[in-house]
């Protein structure tokens, strides 16, 4: 999308996103696993942080918390949630660092125990090429034996497929209607939209999105290609079995995972 910056999602999202998305993709679930993998003195970082919904259940419980955003909106949401919480005594200041900038050339130099990009983060990488070189900057700051962990989508199959635009209602009141325009290249593996919210007293605010999606086997191409090993794949966080497309090579696709969480190793 001609002029899409790698914060205008975020920017433009971060005084709606958790009335939008604060349960989805279960937080609580996600922070166990993170934590397990992390253990109690373990240095985790997150890639797109966000309003730290998924980081505030997390920090107590390992030995130090990074998160990286590009967003100063939703990083300031998230300083509050810091704020509050060490006011409350919940943790100590010095246990989390808020990095402002970008998930690929901001990074601090670690080293990292876990890392972890949820609920589609890596998809903002909006080329194979930006999401290459994540792998590439997290091989670098994991310490040997640390864990990347990814938790995506399943792309639709882009056999045949070409381009398609959406219109939809996503919500209506009596004085508000948002919208959602989307344009969906599945050959070139893009989508990209705007949440449209027309209200009576407001008029029309633009909330734009932009994603280049990866297959779980593009992916691990990827994470082999920068000293990763596949260390184990899922439908979700509670580590549900993950069910491939036509796992029985028949064309019957039946019940196959929609998500996928994967565990990749550093060597
Ligand atoms: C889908 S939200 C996820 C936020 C959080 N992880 C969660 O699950 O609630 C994606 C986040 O990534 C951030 N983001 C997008 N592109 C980024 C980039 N290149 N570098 C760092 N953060 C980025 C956005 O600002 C946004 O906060």
């Amino acid at each position: 999308m001609r002029g899409f910056r790698s914060d205008s999602y975020g920017e433009a999202f971060a005084d709606v996103y958790d009335d939008w998305y604060g349960e989805i993709s279960d937080p609580a679930t996600t922070a166990s696993f993170v934590v397990g993998l992390a253990g109690r003195d373990g240095v985790v970082l997150e890639l797109g942080v966000g309003t730290g919904r998924l980081a505030m259940p997390i920090v107590a419980s390992v030995g130090r918390f990074v998160g990286v955003d590009t967003s100063s909106r939703m990083l300031d949401r998230w300083r509050a949630r810091i704020d509050a919480a060490v006011a409350a005594g919940e943790f100590a200041a010095d246990r989390v660092e808020v990095v402002a900038g970008d998930m690929v050339d901001d990074l601090p130099p670690g080293p990292f125990d876990v890392a972890f990009a949820a609920y589609n983060t890596l998809f903002n990488l909006t080329s194979a090429e930006r999401q290459r070189a994540l792998f590439e900057r997290l091989a670098e700051r994991l310490r040997p034996g640390g864990s990347f962990v990814v938790e995506c989508f399943v792309p639709p199959d882009a056999s045949g497929a070409g381009g398609e635009q959406r219109l939809a209602l996503r919500s209506m009141t009596v004085d508000t209607v948002v919208l959602s325009a989307s344009r969906h290249d599945v050959g070139a593996q893009i989508a990209e939209g705007h949440f449209i919210e027309i209200t009576e007293a407001g008029g029309v605010k633009l909330r734009p999105w932009s994603i280049r999606w990866s297959t779980p086997a593009e992916l691990d191409d990827m994470a082999a290609a920068c000293g990763f090993e596949l260390g184990g794949r899922w439908s979700d966080f509670d580590r549900r079995p993950f069910l491939a497309s036509d796992v029985t090579g028949t064309g019957d696709d039946g019940d196959v995972s929609e998500r996928h969480v994967t565990l990749y190793t550093r060597r």
